[in-house]
């Protein structure tokens, strides 16, 4: 069996404890969708079979795009809640699970040094992006909100939303944000926000949060740090010293974006925005007649954006946290180092083969690279090629177009007239990933070998 199974029997055993929680409750007649309804079997047994047409994510020869399955806790727990299933908007609709969400929430914004804050779960990471720029718009009206031209497409989608202005800012050839292009930018007066990428979605690059925050200093702007993919990264102990230089001052902006269901072991929709600010809560105010009068406490729906919400995601998460603590030196940390180990010695592995283009080591755990040819053609043609073969050997890359500033003077592609070559991309994810890599890159030679004929 390749799929976990586990959390059946901690299912099982748990949703005794939960049951004993009601058991002053007169008993109620099961609904007439009851699990005994033979109906029941056979349309599960459709949807497994449906469910099949997948890349297996789960498995570490899935080594493409930034997917992975929860860890069995998560599983488990978020299954547990949904006997309940708790709505996370107000206390009326989810009691236990908002106070989950609030102890888990304020152990990731302690990762990031923050003692204080406001913050909550949502959707994912554009939810989560777009409370940060519609907080940053309210406080900024009409103002520029600018991002590195390798931040997540989400961010000039959200400004259209918001109606902001909005633009890119040039990085350099290892797609971080350039400060000097920054600098220029700041120097015209109309940028209320600058969204610094900590770990890009395509490349894992780390915008130099050092650099950007001397510029605050000197020109005053909101500073919004997208650390969807990249935030748990700040517990990894083998960071290069420039990579760690930003994650040591992700503290020092005024929000913050990470996604439980990327790194943080989580299904999806997972995303967490904090605020330094707590005050900003006063920007959520509205009344809702609907609901809020269970308690004086804090309802979770008024300081968000969404409505209901998923209080499963809040006990999955709680869990996780409760049995991975998010500390330096921990078991979870040591999860993200071996993906990050994984992705250093693949680059390596790339770097000292001649088959291969790479352009800059990994800052993360995602590796982007090319096969060797003479042309931004060939190139992009290769990598089609053995991203199609090596899913026929059940190795799933990814596909990734970049700049070919990427590759640099070095490998002399910028005579080419096209701006952008289409290359491999590889999301190192998951811890397993270390131990299999021999495997991959016998599969990945074998596959550039028969596309490309063996480089002597
Ligand atoms: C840096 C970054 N920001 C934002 C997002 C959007 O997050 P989501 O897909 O959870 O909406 C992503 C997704 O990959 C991301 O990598």
């Amino acid at each position: 069996m390749h799929l976990e199974e586990t959390s059946l029997q901690l299912l099982k055993d748990s949703l005794k404890q939960l049951d004993a929680g009601f058991k002053k409750l007169p008993p109620a007649s099961e609904n007439a969708s009851s699990p005994q309804d033979s109906r029941l079997a056979v349309v599960m047994n459709e949807v497994a079979t449906k469910l099949q047409d997948n890349y297996p994510y789960f498995h570490p020869l899935y080594a493409g795009q930034m997917l992975k399955p929860p860890h069995p806790i998560a599983r488990a727990a978020y299954a547990l809640a949904t006997w309940i299933n708790p709505n996370n908007h107000a206390l009326d609709g989810g009691r236990a699970s908002s106070a989950l969400e609030k102890e888990a929430v304020a152990r990731i914004a302690a990762m990031f040094g923050w003692q204080e804050h406001l913050g909550h779960l949502c959707g994912g990471g554009t939810m989560a992006n777009l409370e940060a720029l519609w907080v940053a718009g309210q406080l900024n009206p009409g103002k520029k909100i600018v991002a590195s031209e390798q931040s997540h497409y989400t961010h000039k989608r959200i400004s259209a939303v918001l109606q902001l202005p909005f633009a890119e800012v040039p990085t350099d050839n290892r797609g971080r944000m350039d400060p000097s292009a920054l600098e220029k930018m700041l120097a015209a007066g109309d940028v209320g926000c600058v969204v610094a990428t900590e770990g890009t979605t395509g490349t894992g690059s780390v915008d130099p949060l050092p650099e950007i925050l001397r510029l605050r200093e000197r020109y005053g702007f909101r500073l919004h740090v997208d650390a969807a993919y990249g935030g748990y990264f700040t517990l990894a102990s083998n960071l290069a010293a420039e990579t760690r230089a930003s994650f040591e001052l992700i503290g020092r902006a005024d929000s913050i974006v990470i996604d439980p269901h990327k790194h943080g072991l989580q299904p999806y929709g997972c995303g967490c925005v904090l605020f330094r600010d707590p005050q900003v809560g006063a920007i959520y105010k509205h009344e809702s007649p609907y609901t809020y009068f269970t308690s004086s406490d804090l309802h979770l729906g008024e300081i968000s954006l969404e409505c209901s919400r998923p209080g499963a995601s809040a006990v999955a998460l709680w869990a996780t946290q409760r049995l991975l603590p998010l500390v330096r030196g921990g078991e979870f940390a040591a999860m993200l180092e071996a993906s990050r180990d994984a992705a250093v010695r693949f680059a390596e592995r790339l770097a000292n083969d001649a088959r291969w283009l790479l352009p800059f080591a990994a800052e993360l755990d995602i590796v982007v690279w090319g096969p060797r040819a003479k042309t931004v053609a060939e190139i992009s043609a290769l990598s089609q090629l053995i991203f199609d073969a090596a899913a026929k050997q059940n190795l799933h890359l990814a596909l990734i177009r970049v700049p070919i500033k990427f590759f640099g003077a070095q490998h002399n592609l910028q005579a080419s007239a096209a701006d952008t070559v289409l290359c491999l991309r590889s999301v190192l994810m998951k811890p397993e990933h270390r131990d299999w890599l021999d495997r991959i890159w016998t599969i990945l030679s074998r596959v550039a070998d028969s596309a490309v004929g063996p480089v002597s």
